[in-house]
């Protein structure tokens, strides 16, 4: 299958794995890594220097278990993730409940690696394996009438302990207007490094669209409905004065509470500059998805 999009970013530039996965180990070993951080990119040497807060870098947000930063590693282990089953409903020519790999078979794997950017205003860059969500939607069959699609997050009331507590909303759903959803950009990403997407991730296939903030992309999907009308996202129905539906990542458009002009990169230690924030996270080509959209209007 051709892809339209290239990587502009080397593994220099990632998060190294143990910063990312294991926060905890991170403190030995560090004169190393900040030799080679020496040769790298701006961004890269941001990334590679050890943050001696090492808390601050095992952030995860996956609400199903728990708010805490740290509640995703220590409790989506009990998550069940095989077998995994979506059910594709909606405005398509091929609905029905497949299993994940049914689903997957015959798309591109690929590596892309992608600055993510949380409405938090931290940052890393992440080496995620995926499909393009566009070959999967053509394999699917979209209708004309399709203007959106719609995903939704598992719902395991016994092995997720903030469902149960229903700290939000639960089943989190998000969703894309057609055209970002077919942009190349966007991934459903099945992995990091190579390897199966870590249960705190979004375990077995999450969305990923880079010029968005994080909470647009939605972990472990068991649906993806294909709609005429924009459907509804968790955040924005939680709070829709501060989070808005098309949440692109906009340095000169503030959350009410805090600024997005800049963003703290994960894993900078001791150095973590606060870096400006790039429109559309640094992703200018997607630009023209949004000609003529007031920006601070559609938020
Ligand atoms: N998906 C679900 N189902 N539940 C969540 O709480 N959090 C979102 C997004 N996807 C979330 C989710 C937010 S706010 C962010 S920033 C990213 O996941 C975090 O992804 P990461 O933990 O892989 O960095």
């Amino acid at each position: 299958m051709a892809h339209r999009w290239t990587n502009d970013m080397t593994r220099a530039d990632v998060t190294p794995k143990e910063l990312w996965l294991n926060r905890r180990q991170i403190m030995a070993g560090t004169a190393g890594i900040g030799a080679a951080a020496l040769a790298g990119r701006a961004a890269a040497q941001d990334a590679l220097e050890p943050n001696p807060i090492e808390d601050i870098t095992s952030y995860n947000n996956f609400y199903e278990f728990g708010t805490g930063k740290e509640d995703p590693s220590r409790n989506a282990d009990e998550m069940v993730i095989s077998p995994w089953s979506i059910t594709v409903d909606g405005l398509c020519d091929n609905p029905g409940e497949y299993m994940l790999d049914d689903l997957l078979s015959g798309l591109t794997t690929e590596e892309r690696i992608y600055r993510f950017r949380c409405v938090e205003a931290w940052s890393m860059v992440v080496p995620w394996n995926g499909v393009e969500l566009a070959d999967l939607l053509a394999k699917l069959g979209p209708k004309p009438e399709a203007k959106y699609v719609a995903f939704e997050t598992a719902v395991q009331e016994e092995n997720m302990p903030g469902v149960r507590r229903g700290v939000i909303p639960f089943p989190y759903v998000e969703g894309l207007r057609m055209d970002e959803a077919m942009h190349p950009l966007t991934l459903l990403a099945t992995g990091i490094y190579g390897e199966p997407m870590p249960k705190q991730n979004g375990a077995p296939i999450r969305l990923v669209v880079p010029w968005k903030y994080g909470f647009k992309s939605i972990k472990s999907i068991v649906r993806i409905s294909f709609v005429e009308n924009e459907p509804p996202a968790t955040w924005n129905i939680i709070n829709p004065r501060e989070y808005g539906f098309y949440s692109n990542v906009n340095p000169t458009h503030d959350h009410p509470r805090w600024s997005q002009a800049t963003e703290r990169r994960i894993g900078g230690g001791l150095f973590a500059s606060r870096q400006d924030t790039l429109m559309w996270n640094g992703y200018d080509e997607v630009a023209p998805l949004y000609e003529g959209m007031d920006l601070d209007v559609n938020f």
